[in-house]
């Protein structure tokens, strides 16, 4: 044991569980000899907790179940004492309406897991889209230590040697494919060359932004969130995020020690400087006001705007993950950035961030540009206000075709997904390049859940004239693979009643957004009119977990976490033990 060690064997938490010599505890080793462990095995030793969001469905944690033994390795090489505790696992692609309605969901579970157990420290293993924040928000609100294992990027997509990137490439495609520039035959070859190992989308989508974030926060060991799911350095770095989780239990180095203002300073800016998915926004609120570190969008946008796009990946460049761990990844993108962050914050491997990055080297400076060479001046995410949107809206920018960055069009108004889909491709539908499309109820509480349906796709009839992007507005989120003038996260959604449910067909809608500015021209006496005319939808879902979410989910610039998670971290009492 080393001076840095603040715990001794009597400290730990388990030990609650293990230690005492009354009949409780007695079966409680009892029990754990059932399963064929010695005393020696438990008794005084950390127990790591590892958090294991995989299933049969969640097509990009598909290697979990083998790099549980990596980490198993290195938790009992550090003398802790490993047990795999299953979670709910958000596979994005499969489960409906949208991973997002559970979020809350698995972060409640892992918080409540490690507590209801004779558990002393963590490993959380995530990956897919919101598994990451899911993972993360758990433990921040149980607080003991705690390390991140991100799943890692899958390999780059190949098709008749042609590089695919996940989501990006399916979207251009698709929109060909609609107006039959694209065969069966080539159809059905994209399906079978575009995901082609276990791991996360491999374009800059949601999955890889919120594994970059996490090693931005110092959550996870340095250069981890961009090793390739299948490459032996992920087996590795397994093995050393379990005997690290030991150490950590001993240095009693927990989440908030991790978690400050400045390591989400930093993460802001390691988001724009990567082109990061725009739903990073919702996800570093929610944790942030977890661990009580305020957080809103105007000060997202304050830290965003400064910061150049240096990863030149897939949708806001042309490369992808697996280039982007050649090129020398995480650590040599920060090196780069080093003059805009916050150096002094402590990580999870126990140094500074700076101690992390200072020698980290870019490989491949067409994938990881320089402050005086980057892929675009302006980041990614910019916040937009204004009378369609008081509670605040935003667009990712250098996605979008500029002539739309400053526009002015009338409405066409869809009142849900499914009218979307019934009219969206009618010949007759009145629409034009500078006509704005808006859907409403696809929110928090509308969707439920705010599924990704805020890349409105564009009318066939003005793909035909050639026509590939055009102003789109909603309460939905967009996936972190898309790309255009989408508008997402409008807040107060229209479900609650928010100016977006007033929006009608022909008012005319301003956007600027080097102004931040979304405004709906209408007359504030007509609206409201329509506003004393408005009902609320009629929710279909009133029954269990949906009802739940519905009852307490909070809006986009507040997180979507539900409303009672405002407790500071460690205020629920320690169960007792009788
Ligand atoms: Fe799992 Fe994209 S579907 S990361
Ligand atoms: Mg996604």
């Amino acid at each position: 044991m080393t001076n840095t060690h603040k715990k001794k064997p009597q400290d730990l938490r388990s030990n609650r569980w293990f230690g005492p010599d009354d009949l409780r505890s007695f079966g409680h080793r009892s029990r754990a000899k059932q399963m064929g462990y010695w005393s020696e095995e438990f008794v005084g030793k950390p127990v790591i907790g590892i958090v294991n969001t995989w299933n049969d469905l969640n097509t990009c944690h598909s290697h979990f179940p083998e790099r549980i033994k990596d980490i198993k390795r290195g938790i009992t090489a550090a003398g802790g004492f490993p047990v795999e505790l299953p979670a709910l696992s958000l596979g994005e692609q499969l489960m409906k309406p949208s991973a997002m309605m559970y979020r809350n969901l698995l972060a409640m579970e892992v918080e409540e897991t490690l507590r209801s157990y004779p558990i002393d420290g963590a490993v959380v293993m995530g990956g897919c889209d919101k598994t990451t924040p899911g993972v993360l928000m758990g433990a921040a609100s149980m607080n003991i230590p705690t390390i991140y294992v991100p799943a890692g990027p899958m390999l780059r997509g190949n098709w008749r040697g042609k590089t695919l990137g996940s989501g990006t490439d399916v979207w251009k495609y698709w929109d060909e494919r609609r107006i039959g520039n694209v065969s069966d035959e080539t159809w059905s070859g994209i399906e079978d060359g575009i995901a082609r190992s276990p791991g996360t989308c491999m374009t800059m989508g949601t999955a890889a932004t919120l594994m970059s974030i996490a090693e931005a926060l110092g959550m996870c060991l340095p250069g981890a969130s961009c090793i390739p799911a299948v490459d032996s350095n992920h087996n590795r770095m397994c093995y050393a995020s379990g005997a690290r989780a030991v150490e950590m239990v001993w240095e009693d180095l927990k989440p908030t020690d991790i978690l400050t203002a400045e390591a989400f300073d930093n993460a802001i800016a390691v988001d724009m400087a990567i082109g990061g998915s725009t739903n990073a926004i919702i996800h570093l609120i929610a944790l942030a006001r977890r661990v009580g570190v305020p957080l809103d969008l105007e000060h997202f946008d304050r830290i965003a705007a400064g910061i150049p796009l240096l990863a030149c990946i897939q949708p806001s460049g042309e490369y992808l993950m697996e280039d982007f761990y050649y090129a020398g990844g995480l650590p040599a993108l920060m090196a780069q950035l080093q003059s805009r962050l916050h150096l002094n914050v402590m990580t999870v491997n126990g140094s500074t961030l700076n101690d992390n990055i200072k020698d980290a080297e870019v490989w491949r400076p067409e994938v990881i540009r320089s402050l005086d060479n980057p892929v675009q001046e302006a980041g990614g995410t910019a916040v937009l206000r204004g009378t369609l949107a008081p509670g605040g809206a935003i667009i990712k920018p250098t996605a979008a075709d500029p002539r739309l960055l400053k526009h002015s069009g009338p409405a066409l108004v869809f009142e849900s997904i499914a009218d979307l889909k019934a009219r969206i491709d009618d010949d007759d539908l009145d629409v034009t390049a500078d006509t704005v499309l808006v859907m409403k109820n696809g929110g928090p509480v509308g969707g439920p859940g705010m599924p990704e349906w805020g890349m409105l796709p564009i009318p066939k009839k003005l793909l035909e004239q050639g026509v590939r992007d055009l102003v789109r507005i909603s309460d939905s989120r967009m996936s972190g693979t898309s790309y255009g003038a989408c508008i997402l996260h409008v807040s107060p959604e229209a479900a609650v009643g928010g100016p977006l449910a007033l929006v009608q067909t022909g008012d005319i809608i301003e956007v600027d957004v080097s102004a931040r500015r979304l405004d709906l021209m209408v007359d504030p006496a007509e609206l409201e009119r329509r506003r004393s005319a408005w009902k609320a939808p009629t929710p279909r879902h009133t029954h269990g977990y949906a009802s739940l979410y519905r009852a307490h989910v909070t809006q986009a610039d507040q997180g979507c976490d539900f409303d009672f998670m405002n407790g500071a971290p460690g205020s629920t009492p320690e169960p007792d033990i009788y």
